[in-house]
């Protein structure tokens, strides 16, 4: 629960300085519960692009809020934690993907969205955890060229055989930390349990699951199922939304490993002092956002907007 002052200063100052706060479900919970809108990657872009408010501040990592003010390059879009930077992001290759052009005729640069403004620029469409399959599968490439996941890449590429992938070695460190041993000692306990798993984590874990998607569709999944446990392989923050929409049902995580440090970097405390000193917005140059908007919108486009 956040402190009272804290809570109403944030809110005082939110409205003085016209603000919205959008948050990702791997924030502190304190920080989910003072957020005007709380989703995954995916719809914190989409949503970013409705705010009425002129600055946006965000509390996820670096790559977010850069999705957020290439879509909306009139918004100043702030960072509650300007370090809060996802290692994942920075792990592809701009000469390696031009040398992937190089090398094969019909190939499209399919971009996760945890991925640098300067990545981004060089892709053909970006795509998030939830909405990867249906891009990749609608794309009228041969080859797919998925930066920077390898995780992703390969769960996505076993459902649509038709493509050929060519892989890239990034991962999330705090999914690959997750084992199927930790997975197999948590079904031991709790033998009921569903397994519900982001697509960032290894074929090994995958494939001791029930459910695979993105933290949104993990949580939806949860309020349609009948069962009333779950084993959750994802970082822990998502545990505040699950447990405050299903009071009813029990969660169980799969140990220690399951913590983005950088995600947690975004405390009560930024946000409010980030409100009070409201300076340091992104800054992308046009021609560089120019670059990076047309994988973004191409992905909305895909989906439908
Ligand atoms: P989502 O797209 O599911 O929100 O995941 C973002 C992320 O950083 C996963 O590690
Ligand atoms: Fe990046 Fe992994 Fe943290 Fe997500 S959980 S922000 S992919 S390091």
């Amino acid at each position: 629960m956040i402190d009272k002052n804290i809570r109403n200063e944030i809110i005082q100052l939110k409205k003085e300085k016209n603000v919205a706060i959008l948050a990702h479900y791997y924030v502190d919970g304190e920080v989910q519960e003072i957020a005007d809108y709380v989703g995954d990657s995916y719809y914190l872009a989409k949503r970013a692009m409705m705010i009425a408010q002129e600055n946006i501040l965000f509390c996820g990592v670096v790559f977010m809020g850069e999705s957020a003010k290439i879509l909306n390059p009139q918004k100043k879009v702030y960072m509650a934690d300007d370090s809060a930077d996802c290692p994942m992001a920075h792990m592809a290759d701009i000469e390696k993907i031009q040398e992937v052009r190089r090398k094969y005729n019909d190939v499209a640069v399919v971009c996760y969205v945890n991925s640098t403004t300067e990545i981004k620029a060089e892709s053909d469409v970006c795509v998030t955890s939830s909405n990867a399959l249906k891009i990749v599968r609608a794309l009228p490439n041969k080859f797919i060229y998925f930066i920077p996941d390898y995780n992703l890449a390969h769960y996505i590429s076993k459902q649509v055989p038709e493509k050929k992938f060519i892989f890239n070695d990034g991962f999330c460190h705090v999914h690959k930390s997750i084992h199927s041993t930790d997975i197999r000692a948590a079904k031991q306990i709790h033998p009921d349990a569903l397994v519900l798993a982001h697509p960032e984590c290894t074929e090994e874990v995958l494939e001791l699951a029930d459910f695979i998607g993105s933290t949104s569709q993990i949580i939806d999944f949860v309020e349609q199922s009948n069962c009333s446990a779950f084993i959750i392989c994802t970082e822990i923050g998502i545990f505040y939304d699950l447990m405050q929409r299903n009071t009813d049902k029990r969660f169980y995580s799969v140990g220690h490993r399951q913590f983005c440090p950088n995600m947690k970097k975004v405390r009560i405390e930024n946000v409010l002092n980030k409100l009070k000193n409201l300076q340091g917005d992104i800054e992308i140059t046009e021609d560089l956002r120019m670059a990076a908007v047309k994988p973004l919108d191409r992905m909305l486009e895909m989906t439908g907007k």
